[in-house]
């Protein structure tokens, strides 16, 4: 039977779903002290029966609270000010609805207010200062600095590098800031990987209903009120709960560019398997890098985003433009939770 254009033809598998959380690598790695990582408590939460949002929130909020990660929430890196600056979306596939924060301050758990601005506006997104208004109204709590100790030496130390007086040409400034974050991931003082850092979570219960979140501190050092790609639906995350979820890290502009989450869940709702669906936005990415200062000697891109994906069966994939041995996502299943390779579209590395 032909679908009506406009239509939303869907894989919607009821009897045989495989419930499943799929998340970046980060939502296998990090505690917060206690002892189960963001795709554990997830899981279980989804499998005891708390909503699948709900439950996929639970989980990324340990990411976001621990201290020891830098790319996302409390202690994420800050803006070019020293100021921590948070983006966060959700979408919830049953109930079609969601919510995002921009540029929010103050508050650390980001993906907590994108619900709220779900559940209790008529909106999808609010950002700056009045977000942070509408965070306090709704009783979270605002501190002055999301800043530990690790994230504002991180600053200090990016700030007496990449002193502007010794970039005065602005052409060359570009090159000699991506020189100076590249000499900080060498020296060890910023992961590589959270440069753009991110956690993306997504996941479906046994009923087949699916929900994601995506929730960081967004590019290291940004122009302050830069906006990502983690709080724009079809950008940082899309979840059509008939279809599939799709979420990103990774290098926002050009993920925003081309709406890649939304990419990824249209390939899908046309037949493709998860990973062919990422591999298809990475290669539109690839495509529209054009410009020479996002090129490496090979003239392919000298950045990286990792997208992760599910289907309404279960099938997932977390996928990237490059990967290297170490390159992994999260999944967790009645089979319990573990790192899984990252399958690239090209060779080498950035
Ligand atoms: N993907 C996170 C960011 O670019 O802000």
């Amino acid at each position: 039977m032909r679908e009506r254009p406009g239509s939303a033809p869907a894989i919607r598998i009821r009897g045989s779903v495989r419930p499943v959380v799929v998340s970046s690598a980060n939502g296998h790695r990090f505690t917060n002290g206690g002892t189960k990582t963001c795709v554990e408590t997830a899981f279980e939460q989804m499998m005891q029966g708390t909503d699948v949002l709900d439950a996929l929130i639970a989980g990324v909020n340990i990411v976001e609270l621990d201290p020891l990660e830098t790319s996302v929430g409390y202690g994420g890196l800050p803006n070019a000010e020293g100021v921590v600056q948070l983006d966060a979306s959700v979408m919830h596939g049953p109930r079609k609805r969601a919510g995002a924060v921009g540029s929010i301050e103050g508050v650390r758990t980001p993906s907590l207010v994108a619900k709220a601005v779900m559940d209790f506006t008529d909106h999808h997104l609010i950002v700056g200062k009045d977000a942070q208004t509408f965070a306090r109204n709704r009783g979270f709590t605002i501190e002055d600095d999301l800043n530990t100790e690790r994230s504002r030496r991180a600053w200090l130390e990016w700030k007496r590098r990449s002193d502007p007086v010794h970039h005065l040409d602005p052409s060359h400034r570009e090159a000699a800031l991506r020189a100076v974050m590249m000499s900080m991931v060498a020296d060890g003082l910023v992961d590589e990987n959270h440069v753009y850092g991110t956690i993306n979570c997504n996941g479906m219960n046994a009923k087949g209903e699916i929900c994601g979140v995506t929730t960081t501190s967004g590019l290291a050092w940004k122009t302050p009120g830069r906006v990502g790609d983690s709080p724009v639906l079809g950008a940082g995350l899309y979840v059509d709960g008939e279809v599939g979820a799709a979420g990103s890290t990774g290098r926002g502009e050009a993920n925003l560019f081309g709406l890649c989450s939304m990419l990824v869940v249209e390939e899908m709702r046309h037949g493709k398997h998860p990973k062919d669906a990422g591999l298809e936005a990475c290669r539109r990415i690839q495509h529209n890098t054009i410009e020479k200062r996002l090129l490496n000697d090979r003239g392919t891109p000298n950045f990286n985003v990792n997208l992760y994906v599910m289907n309404a069966r279960g099938e997932y994939a977390g996928v990237g433009l490059y990967a290297n041995a170490n390159s992994r996502f999260a999944v967790c299943d009645e089979k319990g939770a573990r790192l899984e390779v990252i399958e690239p579209l090209l060779e080498g590395s950035v």
